[in-house]
C-alpha cells in the first residue's frame, strides 16, 4: 500500500471500506427515526405495519385483518380495509388545512416553471378523474401513461388511482414497439400522452410513438394528449382528445372511488432474465403503508420544512414511490425537473438545488459519478447549503462516489441513505436509518425496521457475519409484489422456486463482521475466476478509487483457463489522457486494492459506457465485446453508437499481459 497516492484516500476494496461516520448527535435529536423502532418491529412485526398502517394512512373502512399469507406467495395486507390512494395523497392534506402548501415545483427544462399547491392539484387530479370516467375507464380498467416529466404524468397516475383505474407507466424514452407490448399486455383502454416533451435543448416527440403502438389496432379506445411543446400531431377523430379542453369542460369537485386495500394501484414493467418484460402489479393499502413510512423515516421528512427532490423519472418504480406516493401521501413539497442534468450546461442540477432550497436529495450512484467527472468546480459554483440528506438507489454506490457526494455536494456534513429495493420490492428495504445509524460507505447496512432479509448460501442456510451469498426476503413486507400481471406462474418462479419460501432478490451479498449487508450486483455479474468468486461492484469500486478513474464497468469474460477473466472498461475523468501506462496502472491498482485474482486481464479506455435509457450499464453488451462475439440486442441502450465506438476500440487494443 506504499504507493498508495494521498489523492487517493482508499485503496481499499468495498468489502474492506473502514470509514464510519456516525450520526451527528444535532441531527439525530430532531430525527424522525429513532433506533427502538428495529426493537419495536421486532417484537411483533405484523402489529408494528398495523400501527404504521394506521398512522400514516386514512382509511375510509378501518381494516382489521393485518397479513393474511395462507395464499402465499401472493400476500394480502389490511385486506378488509378500504382507502383511496389519490385521497391519501392530495384531498386529506386540503381538509386539515394545507390546501396553501406547493405539491410541485415544476422546473421545465426549458426554463418555465409552474408552482401547484395541494388544492391546485385537489382541483386538477378531480377534474381528470372526471375526463377518464367519461372516456369510458372504469374502475379496474387500465390506463397507459406515456409522458415527460411534467405535472401532468403526476396528475394523470393520481387520477387513475383516484376511479380506481390501475396505470401502467411506460417510460418516455421507451420505443413504439416497447410501449405496444406493456398496452397489449395490460389491455389498457386509454393512453395520455403528450406531444413531446423537452430534452437536451429540443422539442422531442411522443405522439408519434403512440400512433405506431397503437397501429395495429388493439384495446385501446381513446388517447389524451397533453400539450406541451406545441408541436404538430397526427390527429385520429374519434381517439385522439386534447388534454386542455377535455378538462377544461371537467368539473372540479370529484369523489374518491373507495377501493379494498388489495385493490391494484399500479402495474409497471420491468426487464427480466428472458426477453419479455414482467409486469410487476402493486396493489393499494400494503404499497401505501410502506411508502409512507419510509419516506418519513429514510429521508427523514419534515413536512412542513423540507423541499425533497427526487431526479427519477416517473417511469420508474423510483419515481412512482418517492416522487408520487411517498411525499405526496406524507404532504410533501417536491421538485420534479424535466430534463438532463447537463442542459443548458453541466451545473443545472446544482443551479435547481440553490433556486428552490432542495433539502433532501435522492439520486443515482451513475449521476454521482456522472459530477465527478464533470469536475467539483460545478457544484462548488451554487450555494448547497440548504441540503441536509442525500440519498441514493439503483446499484451499489462506491464508496469514492459516495465520498464525493458526501463532500460535495452534502459540504461534509449530510448524512447519505443507500437504500436497497426493487420495482419488485415496491419500496425501500434496506438503508440506514439517518440519525439511528451509523453510516458505511457503499453498504444498504440495514433491513428497515419491520422488513426481514438475510444473505444466504446455495443451500438457503444464513451465512456467518463476514460470509458472502444471496440476498433474500424472509418474511412478506406490505409493499410486496402482488404478481407478475397474468403470469401467476411466471412469478412463482422467478423468484420463490431458487429458495422454497424465500423470495429471491437476484443479487449477490455479503454480510459485513457486524452484519450489516454490502451488495454486489446481480447474480449474473458475479465472476468466477480460478474458483474465486469476485463481483463486478467490487472490481468496480477499486477502479474508481483510482484518481484519474471516473466510471468503470467490469465484466465476466469466459476464459479458457481460469474459466472467467476480468476485463474493465473505464471512463477516464476529465483532463487525464490515457498514456501507455495508463493500463497497467489500472490493472495493478485493482491487485493493490483487492488482490491479483481480481486484476483485470484488459482494460478499455472508453470515452462512454452503454447505458440504458435509466441509466443502468449493459453489462450483457460489454460481454459481448470482451467475448469477441457479435454485440447483442442493444435496442434499449440510450445511445446505440456507444457499442460501436467501443468495439472498434478494442480490436485496436493490444491485449494486456495476464500472466500475473
Ligand atoms: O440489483 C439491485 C439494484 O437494482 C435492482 C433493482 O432494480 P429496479 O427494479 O430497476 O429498481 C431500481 C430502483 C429501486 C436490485 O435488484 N439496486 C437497487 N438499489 C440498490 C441496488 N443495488 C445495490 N445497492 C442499492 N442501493
Amino acid at each position: 500500500m506504499t504507493e498508495e497516492s494521498p489523492t487517493s484516500p482508499s485503496l481499499e476494496n468495498l468489502l474492506t471500506e473502514d470509514r464510519r461516520f456516525p450520526p451527528d448527535p444535532q441531527f439525530s435529536e430532531h430525527a424522525n427515526a429513532h433506533p427502538e423502532l428495529y426493537a419495536w418491529a421486532a417484537a411483533d412485526r405484523t402489529g408494528f405495519w398495523a400501527d404504521q398502517a394506521r398512522e400514516l394512512i386514512s382509511w375510509h373502512r378501518p381494516f382489521t385483518e393485518v397479513l393474511d399469507w395462507s395464499g402465499a406467495p401472493v400476500a394480502r395486507w389490511f385486506a378488509d380495509g378500504e382507502l383511496n390512494a389519490c385521497y391519501n395523497a392530495v384531498d386529506r392534506h386540503v381538509e386539515a388545512g394545507h390546501g396553501d402548501r406547493v405539491a410541485l415545483h415544476f422546473e421545465g427544462e426549458p426554463g418555465d416553471t409552474r408552482t401547484l399547491t395541494y388544492a391546485d392539484l385537489q382541483r386538477e387530479v378531480s377534474r381528470v378523474a372526471h375526463v377518464l370516467t367519461g372516456l369510458g375507464v372504469a374502475t379496474g380498467d387500465r390506463v397507459a401513461i406515456y409522458l415527460p416529466m411534467i405535472p401532468e404524468a403526476v396528475i394523470a397516475m393520481l387520477a387513475c388511482a383516484r376511479i380506481g383505474a390501475p396505470h401502467s407507466v411506460v417510460f418516455g424514452g421507451f420505443s413504439a414497439e416497447a410501449l405496444r407490448s406493456r398496452i397489449a399486455d395490460a389491455e389498457a383502454k386509454v393512453v395520455v400522452t403528450a406531444d413531446g416533451g423537452y430534452r437536451r435543448g429540443t422539442a422531442s416527440a411522443l405522439k408519434p410513438a403512440v400512433d405506431e403502438a397503437l397501429a395495429g389496432g388493439g384495446p385501446v379506445e381513446h388517447v389524451l394528449v397533453v400539450r406541451r411543446t406545441g408541436q404538430d400531431v397526427a390527429w385520429t377523430e374519434g381517439r385522439d382528445v386534447w388534454w386542455h379542453e377535455a378538462v377544461e369542460a371537467a368539473p372540479t369537485e370529484h369523489t374518491p372511488v373507495w377501493v379494498e386495500a388489495e385493490h391494484p394501484l399500479f402495474i409497471l414493467y420491468t426487464s427480466g432474465t428472458t426477453g419479455k418484460p414482467k409486469g410487476i402489479f402493486h396493489t393499494t393499502g400494503g404499497y401505501l403503508t410502506q411508502t409512507a413510512f419510509t419516506h418519513l423515516n429514510v429521508f427523514d421528512l419534515k413536512a412542513d420544512t423540507d423541499v425533497y427532490w427526487c431526479t427519477a423519472d416517473v417511469g420508474w418504480v423510483t419515481g412512482h414511490t418517492y416522487i408520487v406516493y411517498g411525499p405526496l401521501v406524507n404532504g410533501a413539497t417536491q421538485v420534479i425537473y424535466e430534463g438532463t442534468p447537463d442542459t443548458p450546461h453541466r451545473a443545472r442540477w446544482w443551479e435547481i438545488v440553490a433556486k428552490y432550497k432542495v433539502s433532501i436529495l435522492y439520486t443515482a450512484p451513475t449521476a454521482i459519478r456522472t459530477c465527478m467527472k464533470w469536475g467539483e468546480e460545478l457544484p462548488g459554483q451554487h450555494d448547497l447549503s440548504s441540503l441536509r440528506l442525500l440519498g441514493s438507489v439503483g446499484e451499489s454506490i462506491n464508496p469514492e462516489a459516495w465520498m464525493w457526494y458526501r463532500r460535495v455536494i452534502g459540504g461534509d456534513r449530510t448524512p447519505i441513505v443507500d437504500t436497497w429495493w426493487q420495482t419488485e420490492t415496491g419500496a425501500i428495504m434496506i438503508s440506514p436509518l439517518p440519525g439511528a445509524t451509523t453510516l458505511k460507505p457503499g453498504s444498504a447496512q440495514v433491513p428497515l425496521p419491520g422488513i426481514s432479509a438475510d444473505v444466504v448460501d446455495d443451500e438457503a442456510h444464513p451465512v456467518p457475519n463476514g460470509g458472502g451469498g444471496y440476498l433474500v426476503l424472509t418474511e412478506p413486507w406490505p409493499a410486496m409484489l402482488r404478481g407478475i400481471w397474468g403470469d401467476p406462474q411466471r412469478f412463482a418462479d422467478t423468484y420463490w422456486s431458487r429458495f422454497p419460501g424465500l423470495y429471491f432478490a437476484g443479487d449477490g451479498a455479503k454480510k459485513d463482521e457486524d452484519g450489516d449487508i454490502w451488495l454486489l450486483g446481480r447474480v449474473d455479474d458475479v465472476m468466477n475466476v480460478s474458483g474465486h468468486r469476485l463481483s463486478t461492484t467490487e472490481i468496480e469500486s477499486a477502479l474508481v478509487s483510482h484518481p484519474s478513474v471516473a466510471e468503470a464497468a467490469v465484466v465476466g469474460a469466459a476464459d479458457d483457463t481460469t474459466g472467467q477473466a476480468v476485463v474493465a472498461f473505464v471512463i477516464l475523468r476529465g483532463g487525464n489522457e490515457e498514456t501507455s501506462g495508463t493500463v497497467e496502472e489500472l490493472r495493478s491498482h485493482v491487485a493493490r486494492a483487492i488482490g491479483p485474482i481480481a486484476k483485470p486481464r484488459s482494460i478499455l479506455v472508453v470515452a462512454e459506457l452503454p447505458k440504458t435509457r435509466s441509466g443502468k450499464i449493459m453489462r450483457r453488451l460489454l460481454r459481448d465485446v470482451a467475448e469477441h462475439r457479435a454485440v447483442g440486442d442493444a435496442t434499449t441502450l440510450a445511445d446505440a453508437s456507444v457499442m460501436d465506438l467501443i468495439s472498434r476500440g478494442l480490436d485496436k487494443q493490444s491485449p494486456a499481459a495476464s500472466e500475473d
